[in-house]
Formats: structure tokens, C-alpha cells, sequence
């Protein structure tokens, strides 16, 4: 056994610790494993002792060369089950964990018992992690846990400073419809209204902090020997051909859930990173409903309401009369740590709705009962619900998810958005039409249609199953 170990390649996975970039980077990991390599699995601290609690220990140990390590990630320790703050997440990540992760480097590579690294691969805002994978000279692969198309805008925000369209000039400019300029210096993306590109442009300060660390981070990923896309070719394929000729070698790998459904019994695709407790009885009440009759919500991880969008949306709902599965995190509305409906929403709802603090949302997708899908438009969201074929309904939020909602709503056909300032009227209206009217009617055959793109890309044959293995090949085990 230990002259197996000598030889095995072994890869640092380093997500960015927020839950929409862990699950992708595990789903990597579970691929990676299964091709052969042993894996170490970097969380923060803060995150693995809340994976802990809601999975159990045992969920997360004894399995044969996948191991979890844990470093922090510089910020005060907070005793709660939340969402971080993601600008203070991204510049202490950026401020602290250099010297933390070479640490664990050596230590690894000290040991006897585990290979020694042959590769690091970092989420696409964890670019120290390429100094470190230099100083131990292995290659480092960045992944991007967005699309091609939020990365290219990312790239291309310092021609905007130049050509004097960013920063705004005053933040009336958010409201007085300076964000509806059309922009089209971004090579393979035509009539992009500047709203669209990521929220962290909506400021007036060419210094701010935020707006450079998206532009650093994403300068910084020319450092990295590959450069993994969690998308698939059909889908971006304009955007990533001008990207190759900008970037390190570009791999698109996804949709990763429709790659890892396929691997064996006894691999480790079972491995989950829900940061909440999973709700498991909400599968119990979804098959005792009609196939394709239910609306699911759920804006991921990080998005914020407010009370009065929180009951916006819970009265379009109860007024399109569909029946509806709603996840609000105990931490989704702003200033109210229940984060609950009033009781006279839930009896009056209680034959055709139900709401959870948390699920397993592939599991839900995937459940013949569910007809739409409300989401804040998550990358993770899109390509789960891409790869499974569930037509969207998209409120977006922040970051990505504006370019995502324009890609899905715009360019593929897949979802019908619901304006920012939402209205119980139209929630209403959007959720009767993608469940029975004609625009629904597109979207679903649309949505068909890029379901089989999908499924094509990841068969043995397929350009994601491909990429995965001219990654190995070429990039890990160079
Ligand atoms: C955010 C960004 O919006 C996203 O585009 C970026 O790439 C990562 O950070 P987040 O709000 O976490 O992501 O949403 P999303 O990208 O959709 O990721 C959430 C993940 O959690 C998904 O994999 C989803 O399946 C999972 N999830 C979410 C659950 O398993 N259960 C839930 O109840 C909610």
C-alpha cells in the first residue's frame, strides 16, 4: 500500500470558502479522485466546523486518499451558522491565507504517509495560491467557479476605467439609468447593458476596494498553468474562443453534476458540502405532488431580502394558486434572524406550499414534481438546472449573476426574469406563464434542447469528459 501512495499524484483543492464555490471544487475533487489522484481538500476552519455539525463527523472522514485539512480564513471567529460577509471573506482570503496554506504545504510534504503534491488547483479568487504552488514548483490551476462570459466582462473592466465609462460619476447613476449604456467593446458579447456586468462596478471610487480585487483576481489568473471553466463548450462557445487567445489553457468542465452522476458505486460521489442541515422530509411532500406542478425557490447561499420583497414573493406565490417548495435560510432576510412568514401566509398556503431552511438542491431539481425553478441565478444554480432541464425564473442579486440571468433569459431562451424593485403582480404572472403560457411553452422546449447539449458534453466522448482528461494528462500529471 505505501509504494502505492509514493506514487499517486496527489491535488491541493483550495475552494474559495462560501458554499456556492465548495460544492464545485468538491465535485473537481470527487472527478480527480476518481481518475487516480489522492486528494487534500482545504476548507477554512469556519467552514469545516459548520460541515461538522450539519453532516455529522463521520460524513466527512475515512475515506481512502480523500483527506480534509482546514486553515483560517482571517477572520474574527464567529460562533453561528451564516453566511460570512463576502468583501471581508475575499480580502482577508487574499490578506492572510498565503502563509497558512504554504504551511500546510510543508507539513504535507513532510509526511510519510500521504504523496507528496504534484498539484494545486485554486478557486479563481484564491490566486496567492499560485505563489505557493511555485515555491513548491507544482503547476496551478485556477477555477472558475462563473462562467466564461462574467469572466471575459471581469477582464475587460479596466477598458472600461479607460474608456471613462467606470466608475460612475455620482450613485444617482444606479438609479437614473446610466447602468442601461450599452456596451460593445467586449469581443463575442454584443449589446451588453453596463447592469449586467459584475455588481461590483456600481461604485464611484476608482480605488474601491472591491472593484480591484475582482480586476486583480481575475488579471491574476494568467499565472496559472490551466485555467478550468464550469461550463460547457456549446453553451459559451463565442466567449471562450476569444478567451483562448487571452488566456492560459482553457478546459470546460461541467455540468460537473452530470459528471460525477456517472461515476461508479464506489466512488466518492456521494461526498456532500452542505454548510446547512439538509431538509429530507421535503421529498416526502414533493412526491405527493403531480409531476411538473411545483414551483421551486430557493436563492442560494448568499442573497439577502428584504421584508417587503420577502412578502412580495410569498403573495405572487400564494396568488398564481401553483403549489410551491420556498428555502429561506435562517440568515435570508435582512435584519430578521428567523427569517419567518407571517401565520396567516402559511394557513392560507398550507395545501400547496411548503418551506425549509435548507435542502439538497440536485436532489430537489431533479424530482419529476418540480415544473420552475424561482433562483437568484447562482452559476451553480444555472448549470444544475441546465443539466437537469428545469426551466428558470430569475431574480438576480448580486455579482455574476446579473451577466448569468442576461445569458439565461437573452441568449439561451431558458428563463424569464422578474424586475429588481419585485411585485407580488408579476411574480404571479411570470409563474403562471413559465408553468402554462406560451412563453413557458418556449422556454421549456429551449430548455430541452440545452439539456441534450448538456448531456452530450459530459458522454465519454463528450468535450467536458475530454477536458477532464487532457487536464490530467497535460496540466496535473505534466
Ligand atoms: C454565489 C454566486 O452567485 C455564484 O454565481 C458564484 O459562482 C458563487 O457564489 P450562491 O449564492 O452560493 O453563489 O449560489 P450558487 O452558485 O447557486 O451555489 C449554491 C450551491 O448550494 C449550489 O450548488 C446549490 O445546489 C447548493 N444549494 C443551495 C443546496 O444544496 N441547497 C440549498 O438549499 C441551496
Amino acid at each position: 500500500m505505501s509504494s502505492l501512495k509514493g506514487k499517486k499524484p496527489h491535488a491541493v483543492c483550495i475552494p474559495f470558502p462560501s458554499q456556492g464555490h465548495i460544492n464545485p471544487m468538491l465535485k473537481i475533487s470527487i472527478l480527480l479522485h476518481s481518475k487516480g489522484f489522492h486528494i487534500t481538500f482545504v476548507n477554512s476552519e469556519y467552514n469545516h466546523k459548520r460541515l461538522l455539525k450539519s453532516r455529522g463527523p463521520s460524513s466527512l472522514k475515512g475515506f481512502q486518499d480523500f483527506v480534509f485539512e482546514t486553515i483560517p480564513d482571517g477572520l474574527p471567529p464567529i460562533d453561528s451558522d451564516t453566511t460570512q460577509h463576502i468583501p471581508s471573506l475575499c480580502f482577508s482570503t487574499k490578506e492572510t491565507c498565503l502563509a497558512p496554506f504554504k504551511e500546510l504545504l510543508i507539513k504535507i510534504n513532510s509526511s510519510n504517509d500521504v504523496p507528496k503534491v504534484t498539484c494545486i488547483i485554486f478557486d479563481g479568487i484564491m490566486t496567492f495560491a499560485v505563489l505557493a504552488a511555485q515555491e513548491i514548483g507544482v503547476p496551478s490551476v485556477s477555477f472558475r467557479t462563473t462562467n466564461a462570459c462574467s469572466f471575459m466582462c471581469n477582464k475587460h473592466l479596466p477598458l472600461l476605467i479607460e474608456k471613462g465609462i467606470l466608475p460612475l460619476k455620482d450613485t444617482s447613476d444606479i438609479t437614473n439609468g446610466y447602468l442601461d449604456t450599452v456596451i460593445d467593446c467586449i469581443p463575442s458579447m454584443k449589446n451588453l447593458r453596463l447592469r449586467e456586468f459584475p455588481s461590483q462596478i456600481r461604485t464611484t471610487d476608482i480605488n474601491d476596494k472591491l472593484l480591484n480585487f475582482i480586476m486583480g483576481e481575475t488579471e491574476g489568473a494568467s499565472k496559472a498553468s490551466a485555467i478550468i471553466f464550469h461550463t460547457f463548450d456549446t453553451l459559451e462557445i463565442n466567449v471562450l474562443r476569444d478567451l483562448s487567445l487571452i488566456c492560459p489553457p482553457l478546459y470546460t468542465i461541467g455540468p460537473l453534476h452530470l459528471l460525477t452522476d456517472q461515476l461508479p458505486e464506489n466512488s466518492l460521489k456521494f461526498l456532500r458540502a452542505n454548510l446547512w442541515k439538509e431538509d429530507e422530509d421535503c421529498i416526502q411532500w414533493l412526491n405527493s405532488k403531480e409531476e411538473k406542478s411545483v414551483v421551486y425557490v430557493n436563492f442560494g447561499s448568499i442573497t439577502v431580502l428584504t421584508k417587503t420583497q420577502l412578502m412580495e414573493f410569498a403573495w405572487g406565490l400564494a396568488n398564481s394558486k401553483k403549489n410551491f417548495f420556498w428555502v429561506i435560510r435562517s440568515d435570508a432576510v435582512v435584519g430578521d434572524d428567523s427569517a419567518m412568514l407571517p401565520n396567516y401566509f402559511v394557513e392560507e398556503t398550507k395545501e400547496r406550499g411548503i418551506i425549509s431552511r435548507w435542502c439538497c438542491q440536485e436532489q430537489v431539481l431533479k424530482h419529476s414534481s418540480i415544473g420552475a425553478f424561482l433562483t437568484h441565478c447562482g452559476w451553480n444554480a444555472v448549470m444544475e438546472s441546465i443539466g437537469i432541464g428545469v426551466p428558470m425564473i430569475c431574480w438576480p442579486f448580486f455579482a455574476d449573476q446579473h451577466i448569468n440571468c442576461r445569458y439565461v433569459c437573452c441568449e439561451w431562451g431558458v428563463g424569464l426574469e422578474i424586475g429588481k424593485n419585485v411585485k407580488r403582480d408579476e411574480v404571479e404572472k411570470i409563474v403562471r406563464e413559465v408553468m402554462d403560457g406560451e412563453k413557458g411553452k418556449k422556454v421549456r422546449k429551449k430548455m430541452s434542447d440545452w439539456k441534450k447539449l448538456a448531456e452530450e458534453a459530459t458522454r465519454l466522448e463528450g468535450s467536458s469528459s475530454l477536458n477532464l482528461d487532457k487536464l490530467v494528462k497535460d496540466v496535473l500529471l505534466s
